[in-house]
């Protein structure tokens, strides 16, 4: 009985310290924000965003006709006469990576936020070693995971100048491995291995540019249903709300802007499952298996 009342009392205390607001919106007024795959699903989201807060901000995707509806909207949603541009880059070129960089500086002369956010939309799938497996894993890893690192090294001068903000969006799925997307799974568990260690060096290093890792559960975007739909993985989407795409956005951003080193939205399901990896290990890949059955 004790116990019971000390964890309920516990739970209460984590889940309200959560929940206290200390998100100043006025913060992010003026400041110089480039969101990586933003023509769709939660980078979209973070653009209207970043829009009504009076930020500046350069968006960046492949799909240019996208891109520029996205742009439209920010301006409707935000300053009419804002300073809102968009690059057309593929992530999986480092070039342009660097490209990307180099045209932010020229647009907005710097960089207070750089969100790292764009992922590789690839079907679900059982790992049999093929070829065609290994070219995605090439494929995932250059896009996902490489192109964040070149981008955050060629951005690193800028962001410095101002103490500016780091913020890697990753998955419970880099957390917990997570059948059928398993070279998705590892290329969120390499950014973990990366940018904790990064922050840690800049600790030692009194860089003053803060790192936000976001530890996202099922968000209802249209890539992220479909791809569980075509597997036939209906569980997750049929049993469980998912969370909306904009709310998830706003929670990125609060978490950059306080310059948080992790995030986890939506809070009980990513941070719960995230202290059981390590608690009940066996009893969650048993769920976890539950979960991803098909049907
Ligand atoms: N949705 C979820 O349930 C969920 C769960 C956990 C974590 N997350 C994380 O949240 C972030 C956003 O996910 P999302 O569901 O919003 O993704 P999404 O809707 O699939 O959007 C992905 C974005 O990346 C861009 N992109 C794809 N390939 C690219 C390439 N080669 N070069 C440059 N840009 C590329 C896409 O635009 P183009 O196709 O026009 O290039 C699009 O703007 C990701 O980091 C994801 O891992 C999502
Ligand atoms: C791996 O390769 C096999 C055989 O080519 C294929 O059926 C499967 O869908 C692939 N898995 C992924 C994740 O692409
Ligand atoms: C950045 O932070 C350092 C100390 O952490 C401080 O001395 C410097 O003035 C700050 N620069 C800006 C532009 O805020």
């Amino acid at each position: 009985m004790k116990w019971t009342a000390l964890g309920v009392f516990l739970l209460t205390l984590i889940i309200s310290y959560n929940l206290v607001d200390d998100f100043d919106p006025g913060v992010l007024s003026g400041k110089r924000v480039l969101v990586t795959g933003a023509s769709m699903g939660i980078g979209e989201q973070m653009a209207y965003h970043y829009a009504k807060l009076g930020a500046r901000l350069i968006i960046t995707a492949r799909t240019e006709s996208r891109l520029k509806q996205v742009i439209e909207r920010c301006h409707e949603v935000g300053d009419r006469n804002g300073d809102y541009f968009y690059i057309t880059a593929d992530m999986e070129d480092y070039r342009s990576a660097h490209a990307v960089i180099e045209k932010a500086e020229q647009l907005l002369g710097g960089l207070d936020f750089l969100i790292l956010n764009h992922i590789m939309a690839s079907p679900l799938g059982e790992w049999h070693g093929s070829a065609k497996n290994l070219t995605l894993l090439d494929k995932i890893f250059d896009i996902n995971f490489k192109a964040y690192v070149h981008l955050t090294s060629h951005a690193l001068p800028m962001l410095e100048k101002g103490n500016g903000s780091i913020v890697v969006v990753t998955s419970i799925a880099g957390r917990i491995s997570q059948p059928y997307v398993i070279s998705y799974s590892a290329s969120k568990f390499a950014l973990d291995g990366f940018y904790s260690g990064l922050r840690q060096e800049f600790l030692l290093r009194n860089i003053d540019v803060s790192i936000t890792q976001c530890v996202m559960g099922l968000i209802g975007t249209n890539n992220a249903i479909k791809g569980l739909r075509d597997f036939g993985v209906h569980f997750l989407i049929d049993k469980f709300p998912t969370a909306d795409p904009a709310d998830a956005a706003l929670a990125i951003i609060r978490g950059g802007a306080l310059r948080l080193k992790t995030i986890y939205y939506p809070f009980v399901e990513a941070r719960f499952t995230t202290l059981l990896r390590d608690w009940i290990p066996s009893a969650l890949e048993t769920l976890v298996r539950f979960c991803f059955q098909r049907s």
